[in-house]
């Protein structure tokens, strides 16, 4: 062993002492029993390397107690060994030491929602596993998880009340709250009652009614016995919140408690065990950092990006119109007028224009977006179409164009094949209001800003830039700076 190695006592060993007996269990499941003064021996050691040190400093530390010499190959250098090899010890080599794994931005907040299923009695586990990774965690329950898990126990680790009930609480109205404050909601264990309750849409728990009204991630570990996992109407509610942009764990193999104790074959249903559950919520997260960070191009990728995410939690989305741009919009549009909705995404734009008595068409990129805006609005008549506006097919005379963030979103090319297509597209004197990120924030988006100068040089003689102005882009996190033009078609 090198002299200048440090050793310390294994952050997780196993160790038990019984009278003048001390077992040590090795990594291969082989028990090591020391007796009488050997077993002493070790106590001293493994104690006086709850510190990290060398060989050398261990030898005469023993040297030290002991009162005598002890020379090369001594029973201190083998019991380094011995306890080395059982894992009781390790080396400390805090330069070569390898990374700890990556954590998670730290703080992220997480709201736990319990169901009551059988794994609800290990919530607090779930709980410190959550805390240890560095997020700040709230906890909210159904009647049933509480009666699996103390609510004392799991306010004793969070420091705050477990909400129990819409209608009483911490907060005058818990759940819209709870759902507020989220960086992420973890559903786990998600019941099958639970999962038909997201899966139709019906807030009548706290735990669904969070995990509905949340714009963050949700994050559903289902967990239940084969047989519930297997059901048709289980699987259909699966596939819907998939299909809802949820983020929805594969079961694991478990066993079941409705088996008897001593035969419990393993069986798919349960969730995986809770590092695992906790590795997928830091991976959903991850991911969905990552991914905002690239801009989509084409209708597939914008499919992907709204497939990914609940649609209220995109960045963009507002569920009404930017005041400012809703101000120009009313004082612009003529009676009836023809409006055409640029990048539609989700047609919050469209559906006030259309509610204003305008003819709108609504053309997005994604099929997938669009399908989503007309399930919003049935009764509206829009014509939501799929369409490119930097190659499109549309020949319409349009009296009033509206373009929230799309133009700042296209390469050099696109754009300059964007203010060709405006030009065909608008009625001489209309107008396209156009909301781009402001120049300090293209770096932070990733996106292409605009101001008047480079508006003029891209349009050309085609448009008159009648107004600029700042503004903001309101969204559900935050609401980056951005700049208003109204353009004028010569
Ligand atoms: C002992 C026991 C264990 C249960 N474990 C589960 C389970 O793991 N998964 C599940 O979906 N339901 C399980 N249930 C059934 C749920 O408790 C029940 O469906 C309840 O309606 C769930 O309500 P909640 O989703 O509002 O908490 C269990 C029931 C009992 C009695």
């Amino acid at each position: 062993m090198s002299e200048t190695a440090r050793l310390r006592r294994a952050r997780v060993a196993r160790i038990y002492d019984a009278g003048d007996t001390t077992v040590l269990l090795g990594p291969d499941g082989r028990a090591h029993q020391l007796h009488a003064e050997s077993a002493q021996l070790a106590r001293v050691v493994l104690g006086f390397l709850l510190q990290p040190r060398s060989p050398r400093e261990v030898v005469a530390h023993v040297e030290a107690l002991s009162g005598a010499a002890l020379g090369e190959g001594s029973v201190v250098d083998q019991l380094l060994g011995l306890l080395l090899d059982a894992g009781a010890i390790e080396r400390f080599e805090p330069d070569s030491a390898p990374a700890a794994p990556a954590s998670p931005p730290r703080h992220d907040r997480v709201v736990l929602c319990l169901a009551g299923g059988v794994a609800a009695m290990h919530a607090p586990a779930m709980v410190a596993r959550l805390l240890d990774r560095g997020f700040e965690v709230r906890v909210a329950a159904t009647k049933n998880a509480l009666r699996f898990v103390s609510a004392y126990a799991l306010e004793r680790l969070v420091h705050r009340p477990v909400a129990q009930d819409l209608y009483e609480g911490e907060t005058a109205v818990p759940h819209i709250d709870l759902a507020a404050w989220a960086d992420a909601v973890l559903v786990w264990p998600a019941t099958a009652t639970t999962l038909s309750r997201l899966a139709t849409g019906n807030f009548d728990s706290i735990v669904s009614a969070v995990a509905l009204a949340t714009a963050a991630p949700v994050i559903i570990a289902p967990s239940m016995n084969a047989g519930m996992y297997a059901r048709a109407a289980v699987q259909r509610n699966i596939e819907q919140l998939a299909r809802d942009g949820l983020h929805v764990i594969h079961p694991s193999f478990g066993i079941e408690v409705a088996d008897p104790p001593l035969d419990r074959p393993r069986k798919l249903g349960p969730a995986p065990p809770i590092e695992v559950v906790v590795q997928m919520l830091e991976t959903a997260l991850a991911l969905r950092r990552a991914g905002t960070r690239v801009t989509p191009r084409s209708g597939a990728e914008w499919d992907q990006v709204y497939a990914s995410e609940r649609p209220e939690r995109l960045p963009w989305y507002t569920d009404r119109v930017d005041d400012d741009l809703l101000a120009s919009f009313e004082r612009l549009a003529p009676r009836h007028a023809l409006v055409l909705d640029i990048g539609t995404g989700l047609g919050t734009m469209a559906v006030a224009a259309a509610e204003r008595g305008h003819r709108v068409v609504a053309t997005d990129l994604s099929g997938r977006a669009l399908e989503d805006a007309r399930r919003r609005s049935p009764e509206l008549s829009v014509l939501w179409l799929e369409d490119d506006i930097t190659n499109t097919r549309r020949r319409s005379s349009f009296d009033i164009a509206v373009d929230r963030g799309c133009l700042h979103l296209l390469t050099p090319d696109a754009a300059a094949r964007y203010a060709e297509n405006l030009a065909t597209l608008l009625a001489p004197g209309g107008h396209l209001l156009l909301k781009t990120h402001a120049t300090e924030e293209g770096d932070r988006h990733g996106t292409m800003p605009h101001t008047a100068e480079t508006l003029a040089r891209l349009f050309g003689s085609a448009f008159e830039i009648v107004e600029d102005h700042a503004s903001t882009f309101p969204g559900p996190a935050q609401a980056p700076a951005a700049r208003l033009f109204v353009l004028r078609r010569a």
